[in-house]
């Protein structure tokens, strides 16, 4: 199980990275103190975009340890599931309308050994999740319509993420909450303030001049200790 922690994951995406030096791009957030890679992978059908597949996964595999953060955004997925296992993603995480059969597809992500994902849109309901809460490892929760980075932040989503929270605590699962769109150092405190354990950002690393300050600028403050004037503690 993946264990929640006390702190929250920054999952960089590697979609507003520099696409002409993907090795580099991955090793350089490694480098800046992300948690896990997110990779977006896109099939001009289900989403209206196009990135890459599985041979992609596995060129940048070797160059990183970090985990390897799956995104399917693509319909059919159960038929690539597998190869995107075999490349060397860690998690794998799908939409409920990509395919007839979300419980068959995370039990697929579980028996390759893989953490097992669930993305739920801005207008997918929580309804979606509340059944397969044993065989679900993290729920995304979509802060954009999913497609493109640099989109601005849905906040009606922070209900959803609060109720998502409420859910995983009362069903006693280990499950991580993701969320996916438009996070900056803006819009972060109010998503782990409802509740997210884990954030994922693009433009706001990969646009950043500084990959290592972008990322610690999405982590909470910690409390600053009272100042002392002169002669003062
Ligand atoms: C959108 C993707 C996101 C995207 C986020 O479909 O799922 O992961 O990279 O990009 P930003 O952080 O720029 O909104
Ligand atoms: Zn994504």
């Amino acid at each position: 199980m993946l264990t929640t922690p006390n702190r929250p994951l920054i999952a960089p995406s590697l979609l507003a990275a520099d696409f002409a030096h993907l090795a580099q791009e991955a090793i350089a957030v490694e480098r800046a103190g992300a948690d896990w890679l997110h990779l977006d992978i896109m099939d001009g059908h289900f989403v209206p975009n196009i990135t890459f597949g599985p041979l992609v996964v596995k060129a940048i595999r070797k160059h990183t340890s970090l985990p390897l953060d799956a995104h399917l955004m693509i319909a059919p997925a159960d038929p690539y599931i597998a190869a995107f296992a075999e490349a060397g993603a860690d998690h794998i995480s799908v939409h409920p309308e990509s395919g007839p059969h979300l419980h068959r597809t995370l039990q697929l992500i579980r028996s390759l050994g893989k953490k097992s994902g669930v993305v739920l849109n801005p207008a997918t309901s929580i309804e979606a999740v509340v059944n397969v809460l044993d065989i679900t490892d993290i729920i995304m929760v979509m802060t954009v319509n999913p497609g493109f980075g640099g989109q601005a932040f849905i906040a009606s989503q922070l209900s959803k993420i609060a109720a998502l929270r409420r859910l995983i605590d009362d069903s006693g699962h280990n499950i991580i909450l993701q969320v996916d769109g438009g996070i900056t150092p803006k819009t972060a405190p109010a998503v782990l303030e409802a509740g997210a354990t884990c954030l994922i950002a693009g433009t706001a690393v990969y646009g950043a001049p500084d990959y290592a300050a972008a990322i610690e600028a999405l982590r909470p403050r910690l409390p600053q200790p009272p100042e002392f004037g002169p002669g003062g503690g």
